[in-house]
């Protein structure tokens, strides 16, 4: 079976609007490690707008299940991860500029960089993964510097699938169109492909609850490492327990006005 990476970046997307100490990320890791995710996924980013360094060590300290790192490559997230050790990590391209990682690596490009990159992870046993597109020349390159994992990049599947499955006909039957069943076949052969050459393989971007079970049954894959979608629906499943906790609260108010000394107006 596929195993679950849950990405808990954008609980810090939260707390970092409001540059507060809340929601904790560490929290959210520890309530996805008991409901049974399977590795814990983050993203350190070059400007820090989520995830900050602290969350990293916390977070590596005290889960239990393996930790996922998702990193740039740069000398200075090489360094972070040498010192947090994560049971994996998976070398991302990152821009400033982009809402989210926009697009996988150019392995080829960047072969030599990213071989030194794994050789000296690996020395440390730490898994290297990389984010690429579902093309063979990646895959070929990927295996050439000698990636343990390749993750592929399902956005451009997952943009389409969800404007298909937003027919509810279409949802019912998994009826894609055309440029659907193209991206989904070209993830599929991907899979096969880079399974040929050695590698393992993970898959994740833009998977929600419409688009996933397509992704999930292919056979082959190991991981999916999946996080706006839990996050947003965690906010969804836990509005009305959060208004009831306020509504107590605020209709338990005027008990505590003599506490509080306060002299009431009214
Ligand atoms: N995999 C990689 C390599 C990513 O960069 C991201 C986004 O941080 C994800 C998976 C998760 O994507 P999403 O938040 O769209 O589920």
């Amino acid at each position: 079976m596929v195993k679950l990476g849950v990405n808990i970046d954008h609980v810090a997307t939260l707390r970092q609007a409001r540059r507060v100490d809340y929601p904790d990320p560490l929290e959210a890791a520890l309530i996805a490690e008991r409901a049974g995710a399977d590795a814990i996924t983050l993203h350190l980013r070059e400007d820090r707008r989520h995830i900050v360094d602290s969350d990293l060590f916390r977070i590596a300290q005290s889960i239990r299940i393996p930790l996922n790192q998702e990193l740039a490559p740069t000398d200075e997230m090489v360094e972070l991860a040498l010192k947090v050790r994560p049971a994996e990590v998976c070398i991302v391209p990152e821009r400033r500029e982009e809402l989210t990682t926009e697009g996988g690596l150019d392995v080829a490009g960047l072969s030599t960089r990213l071989a030194s990159i794994i050789n000296e992870l690996r020395r440390v046993r730490i898994g290297v993964s990389l984010f690429v597109e579902p093309d063979p020349r990646q895959l070929e390159a990927a295996a050439k510097v000698r990636a343990d994992h390749v993750e592929l990049h399902t956005g451009a599947y997952a943009v389409l699938a969800d404007r298909d499955l937003a027919d509810p006909k279409r949802k019912r039957n998994w009826e894609f169109s055309e440029p659907t069943r193209y991206e989904l076949q070209r993830i599929r052969d991907a899979v096969k492909s880079a399974r040929s050459l050695g590698l393992r393989v993970n898959a994740g971007h833009g998977l929600n609850y419409l688009n996933t079970v397509p992704i999930a049954s292919i056979s082959g894959l190991q991981w999916l490492h999946i996080g706006h979608s839990i996050v947003a629906r965690a906010v969804m499943v836990g509005m009305g327990r959060a208004v009831r906790e306020m509504k107590t609260l605020v209709a338990g108010a005027a008990g505590a006005r003599k506490a509080l000394r306060l002299k009431s107006k009214s």
